[in-house]
């Protein structure tokens, strides 16, 4: 008998046998500037970026502070970049362009200051970038206000919301701040909107956890506190403190997901782990590099009885500050890098380490957690299987989902300048943490539309190797984010409803019902099959226009 699985029922029933290839770190090449913030812009392409300072990839008789990392060669190849990406955001637009936002004033005459700046890199077609680079315009592409350390997010129009971040000159809290919203392209003439709730979590709401709703709306985390905003009406409606005092925005960097949402109801879940229960209002010169980090994850549900019931918390399995979070393609979330004591930033806190010598924090976070989002409570957290690495990942690292499906780590720099003589030296070592299934023969996915519109059924050819069985087949849509900050803004999973044929050979999988449930804009499809994931596929998700877009498929049922 044939059975034609309503699959994506069980979206996080995954196999739990234990594979004997097993998670393994790999370093493999330099990337010859501090990779500060990276973004995935292609299938074998990464574009990382650094403050201004004395990289050693030189690019046009200066240090590059740009550079596109080849993934398949392990080889960074510099682009000029001249204004201060320094502690910028970025994210892509509907129509596949990627934007870097904001910055500092730069600290070389080489380079220009960075705080209002746009910088857009437009599709790259080319396989190892030929030709791609960062295009800068001061007089047109501009910021309203300067931001250092904003956050952005793709939203439903093909936008990007710009949230947040300060003037210049703050070098711990936020005492210059721009508690305001903007987006690009530009709205409402170009005036910001003031923010209620980023003046309520001052001093510590720098780099704003957000994320885009499935109904268009946003949740924001900032500090303890959490808020919906209306973008179409621009209200705020405030929502439950996170538990216990924790803080989990900049300077104390905890980190957070939207978690995968999945037919027929897309049901929101965010999960905040990490930071810090340091009061807020202690002077920096009193903050140690030897407090305990935070050990608490909190989670809450988006529905108003999700509201109602508030944020339900759970233990990590070491307290992290500056970890990040990494969606994988079947659902389980990654909890890699950081540290376990201290604060972000560096050469502020006092009884730094004497190894560490600037370093705000110290006891690395070596080993990655696994959090299985529907085990029950109390389960969903294990490190059981994965390896240790050595290379400390601290302040400005960075860290991706490949459209291979592997892990790209990179960056930390916890010093002034470039500095090889601390125990936390400026770290230009990449590494991979690659899954299970990358040694394993894999599932592959052909023939997928390159342009996906919204609530759109279509049939792409598989192989799946022999010996996995189909009781458990996901297909994920996946924005791989922008990583800055122990925060992947835009980060995003959908699962799509697909039905395998019983031949094994072809599959019909239905995109997303419409913009709100995926914002519009590039993406990578995995499929997975018994636990065992294929490469990503890239596909323009919607019309690939210039935002702002129009309301694309059709309404969720209520
Ligand atoms: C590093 O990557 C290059 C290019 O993909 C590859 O040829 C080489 O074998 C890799 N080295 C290691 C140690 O994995
Ligand atoms: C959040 O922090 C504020 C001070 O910044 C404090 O008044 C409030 O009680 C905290 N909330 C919780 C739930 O701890
Ligand atoms: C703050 O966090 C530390 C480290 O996890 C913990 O030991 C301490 O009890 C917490 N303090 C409060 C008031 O919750
Ligand atoms: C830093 O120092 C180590 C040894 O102390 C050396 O192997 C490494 O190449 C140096 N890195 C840089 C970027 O100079
Ligand atoms: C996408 O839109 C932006 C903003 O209007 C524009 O600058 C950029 O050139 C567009 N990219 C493409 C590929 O059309």
């Amino acid at each position: 008998m044939f059975s034609l699985l309503h699959l994506a029922l069980f979206p996080f029933l995954v196999s739990t046998a234990p594979s004997p290839q097993g998670w393994h770190f790999v370093q493999n090449g330099t990337t010859g500037i501090i990779a500060l913030e990276a973004i995935i812009v292609s299938p074998t392409l990464a574009l990382l970026f650094d403050r201004v300072q004395n990289d050693p990839l030189q690019i046009n008789g200066h240090p590059a502070w740009g550079a596109l990392w080849n993934l398949d060669t392990n080889i960074a190849t510099p682009l000029d970049v001249v204004s201060d990406t320094f502690c910028a955001s970025g994210g892509f637009l509907s129509n596949g362009t990627m934007v870097s936002i904001g910055g500092n004033v730069a600290e070389s005459p080489d380079a220009t200051d960075g705080r209002m700046m746009l910088r857009l890199f437009e599709p790259c077609i080319d396989a190892s970038g030929a030709g791609c680079t960062v295009i800068e315009d001061a007089q047109s592409l501009r910021l309203a206000a300067n931001r250092w350390y904003p956050s952005s997010l793709r939203i439903f129009d093909g936008s990007l919301m710009i949230v947040g971040g300060m003037h210049e000159l703050a070098s711990f809290y936020n005492t210059d701040p721009e508690n305001s919203i903007e987006f690009f392209p530009k709205k409402d003439n170009g005036i910001p909107r003031p923010s209620p709730f980023l003046e309520r979590t001052l001093p510590a709401n720098l780099f704003p956890r957000v994320f885009a709703l499935p109904d268009g709306k946003v949740f924001m985390v900032a500090n303890n506190q959490s808020m919906i905003y209306d973008i179409e009406t621009d209200t705020e409606t405030p929502l439950p403190d996170i538990p216990n005092g924790v803080r989990v925005t900049n300077p104390f960097d905890g980190t957070a997901t939207l978690l995968p949402l999945s037919p027929p109801h897309f049901t929101p879940e965010v999960l905040v782990c990490g930071g810090s229960n340091s009061s807020g209002t202690i002077p920096v010169e009193e903050l140690t590099s030897q407090d305990v980090a935070s050990d608490q994850c909190s989670r809450i549900t988006l529905t108003p009885e999700g509201i109602k019931r508030g944020w339900i918390v759970e233990k990590l399995l070491e307290p992290r500050i500056m970890s990040e979070m990494i969606l994988m393609p079947d659902g389980r979330v990654l909890i890699i890098s950081g540290a376990q004591t201290g604060y972000s930033g560096y050469g502020s806190v006092k009884d730094r380490s004497l190894l560490a010598e600037q370093s705000n924090s110290d006891h690395p976070a070596f080993t990655p957690t696994i959090y299985t989002p529907n085990a029950p409570l109390g389960s969903r957290l294990s490190n059981q299987g994965m390896p240790s690495t050595d290379i400390a990942r601290l302040y400005h690292s960075s860290v991706s989902l490949t459209p291979s499906g592997n892990i790209f780590i990179a960056g930390s720099n916890p010093n002034k300048g470039i500095v090889n003589s601390t125990i936390f030296h400026s770290e230009f070592r990449v590494e991979y943490l690659n899954p299970p299934y990358m040694s394993v023969a894999r599932p592959t996915l052909h023939n997928v539309p390159t342009t996906l519109p919204f609530n759109h059924p279509f049939t792409a050819t598989v192989e799946i190797p022999a010996g996995l069985r189909t009781e458990n087949v996901q297909v994920a849509l996946m924005d791989l984010g922008f990583s800055s900050h122990g925060f992947h803004s835009s980060s995003r999973l959908v699962f799509m409803n697909a039905i395998l044929a019983p031949n094994r050979e072809s599959i019909t999988i239905i995109s997303p019902p419409n913009n709100r449930v995926f914002p519009p804009g590039p993406a990578y499809v995995f499929l997975t099959v018994d636990g065992v994931t294929s490469t990503g596929v890239h596909v323009m998700v919607g019309d690939g226009k210039t935002p702002p877009v129009k309301n694309q498929g059709i309404q969720l049922p209520l």
